[in-house]
């Protein structure tokens, strides 16, 4: 082995069997880069995997999405406070099908009610006085009154129409033969 001083320089002191190897670190820009990787991946597999409990891990974020999709799916679009718009395109669909669905039948032409169904004019209402409570009736029904469930015919976009028709124009109309108050009254 005779290193001369200038080879110092260049070649680490590793000899295998008289191969030599150089001495070139790499820059130390790119040996913080590779120190950072490190730390960054312990760091994701402890908060991303390994962390007990903390609902960051797959399983847990997959489950919490379908839990609150689930929720999403339950709740009615207008108790959610959406899709019940009482504009007057909502109003003339909900026309369209008081007569299609044969709400007429029970109802009255204009709402008026007759010996079967209550009267959707006045400012009484026997299910409650909120919007969702009208929505809540026509979907679910009160089969022992004789009032039919029609949430497997209608859509709940259409069970918002004939309630937006119902409160923009049948309520207050004060049509002839109305049928007498019933329930409670609603401001
Ligand atoms: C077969 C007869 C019948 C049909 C068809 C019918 N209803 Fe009814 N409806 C009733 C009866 C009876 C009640 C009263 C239920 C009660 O006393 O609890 C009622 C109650 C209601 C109420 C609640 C009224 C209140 O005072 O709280 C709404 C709203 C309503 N119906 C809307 C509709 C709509 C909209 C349709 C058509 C899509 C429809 N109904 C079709 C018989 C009917």
């Amino acid at each position: 082995m005779n290193k001369s001083s200038q080879n110092d320089k260049y070649f680490s002191d590793h000899d295998y069997d008289g191969i030599k190897e150089l001495n070139n670190p790499s820059p130390y820009w790119v040996l913080f880069l590779f120190l950072g990787t490190i730390g960054f991946s312990l760091f994701y597999l402890v908060h991303y995997f390994g962390y007990p409990d903390n609902g960051m891990d797959q399983i847990s974020e997959y489950n919490k999405q379908m839990t609150m999709a689930g929720k999403q799916a339950d709740q009615h679009p207008s108790e959610a406070g959406a899709a019940f718009v009482m504009d007057k395109e909502q109003m003339e669909k909900g026309a369209k099908l008081y007569s299609e669905k044969g709400c007429i039948a029970c109802h009255g032409l204009k709402g008026e009610g007759n010996a079967i169904g209550p009267n959707l004019t006045d400012k009484f209402w026997i299910h409650g006085c909120k919007p969702a409570d009208l929505v809540k009736v026509i979907t679910e029904g009160v089969p022992e009154k004789g009032m039919t469930p029609f949430k497997s015919m209608m859509t709940d976009v259409q069970i918002n129409s004939v309630s937006a028709y119902i409160l923009g124009t049948l309520a207050g109309s004060n049509p002839p033969n109305a049928k007498a108050n019933q329930g409670i009254e609603c401001k």
